[in-house]
């Protein structure tokens, strides 16, 4: 990227006696502004790239750049980056307002500054009413709060957010991404969240690194990741899907024509067209319950679960001992399982996997 703020570089760390790198020859690179979202399942490496940006982790090869200025082993405290953290990580014994303080103090500077400061950032955070409060007393989406505005409040190159929003429950973590998105966008401070929760990496990013076991797999925005995925990887870990492995036996004008064994023959638009057999993804919501208008792609099958949601209704359907995940919204009454329905789709609403 031409005008990349945060580089990573071939970044790798190799823990002692691991049979493989938990992080491996990562090239990320963020532009100044961007709310860049690592994401991938528990283990992957998001942590450890995290804590090598921050200086928490020395890398064993690679190299970090900011502002076109190598900093790979430059200090912590010199890098000047906030961290919020799953666990608050706030001092105990100090007040809200002394913890937000406390990196202004560090970096000297002088007081009437450090109280206009402090009192920005809690207002950014809304917690003005807070500052004398004891760390202790704070609820836990009330600490998370703090916890940003101590990282904001030294005006760092970069904020890193390590799951910052893990430990609370579901409504407050919904509250608190739209909370941090508005505050990043306000402030344009360079971002990278990590998170293993899907949704929130596709609400709150411009851009989502996809990584698994140290890998990166896939970098894009979030529509883009969701609905043109790479590989089989990537299209079932964002959001759920349905996968069918199937042998091309025709191509014409843009669709193919797909043996997909218990469904039948499928079309499918596609350009690619070289492979004798390719895997094709469709997004349950995709998948149309009683089509009212005739699809191209049409079955029937047997309900064997459905499941209310309320905004929708989630449905598996079993054609011919293939499991097929589709959802409808303004459902009324769910299905009960057992139900013979008809299920359709157009050759739009598939998508062949590149790899
Ligand atoms: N100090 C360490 N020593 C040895 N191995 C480690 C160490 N820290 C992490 N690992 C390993 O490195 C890999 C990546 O770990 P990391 O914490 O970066 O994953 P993560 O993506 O943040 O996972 P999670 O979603 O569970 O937080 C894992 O296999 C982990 O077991
Ligand atoms: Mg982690």
């Amino acid at each position: 990227m031409e005008d990349a703020y945060l580089v990573l570089d071939k970044l790798t760390k190799t823990y002692p006696n691991q049979p493989r790198s938990a992080v491996d020859n990562v090239d990320i690179d963020v532009a100044q502004g961007e709310f860049v979202s690592l994401l991938g399942p528990s283990g992957c490496g998001k942590t450890t790239t995290l804590r090598m940006i921050a200086g928490l982790i020395t890398p064993t090869a690679g190299s970090i750049r900011v502002g076109g200025v190598d900093i790979t082993n430059r200090q912590v405290h010199k890098r000047d980056m906030g961290m919020v953290f799953q666990s608050y990580a706030l001092f105990p014994h100090m007040s809200v307002g002394q913890n937000v303080e406390f990196g202004l103090q560090m970096r000297r500077v002088a007081k009437s500054e450090r109280r206009r400061r402090v009192a920005e950032a809690l207002d950014m955070v809304h917690l003005t009413h807070l500052a004398n409060r004891r760390v202790s007393q704070l609820s836990g989406g009330q600490a998370q709060r703090i916890a940003l505005a101590r990282a904001l409040v030294i005006e760092p190159t970069v904020l890193l957010l390590d799951e910052p929003l893990s430990n609370l429950d579901a409504k407050l973590r919904e509250e608190l991404r739209v909370e941090i998105r508005r505050i990043q966008q306000e402030t344009g401070i360079t971002t990278v969240f990590v998170t293993h929760d899907q949704d929130e990496a596709l609400a709150m990013s411009d851009r989502l690194v996809v990584m698994s076991e140290g890998r990166v797999e896939q970098v894009g925005e979030p529509w883009a990741v969701y609905e043109t995925p790479k590989n089989r990887f990537v299209a079932d870990f964002i959001g759920r899907t349905n996968l069918f492995d199937g042998r091309v036996v025709g191509r014409e004008d843009g669709v193919l024509r797909l043996e997909v064994e218990g469904l039948g023959t499928l079309s499918v638009r596609a350009r690619d067209a070289d492979r004798t057999s390719v895997t094709v993804m469709v997004r349950p919501h995709r998948v149309q319950i009683e089509p009212v208008h005739r699809t191209v792609n049409e079955m029937k099958g047997r309900v064997v679960q459905s499941s209310y949601l309320g905004d929708v209704e989630s449905v598996v359907i079993d054609v011919n001992g293939l499991r097929v995940a589709a959802e409808r919204t303004h459902s009324g009454r769910p299905l009960t399982a057992g139900a013979t329905v008809r299920i359709g789709w157009g050759d739009a609403d598939a998508y062949v996997i590149p790899q």
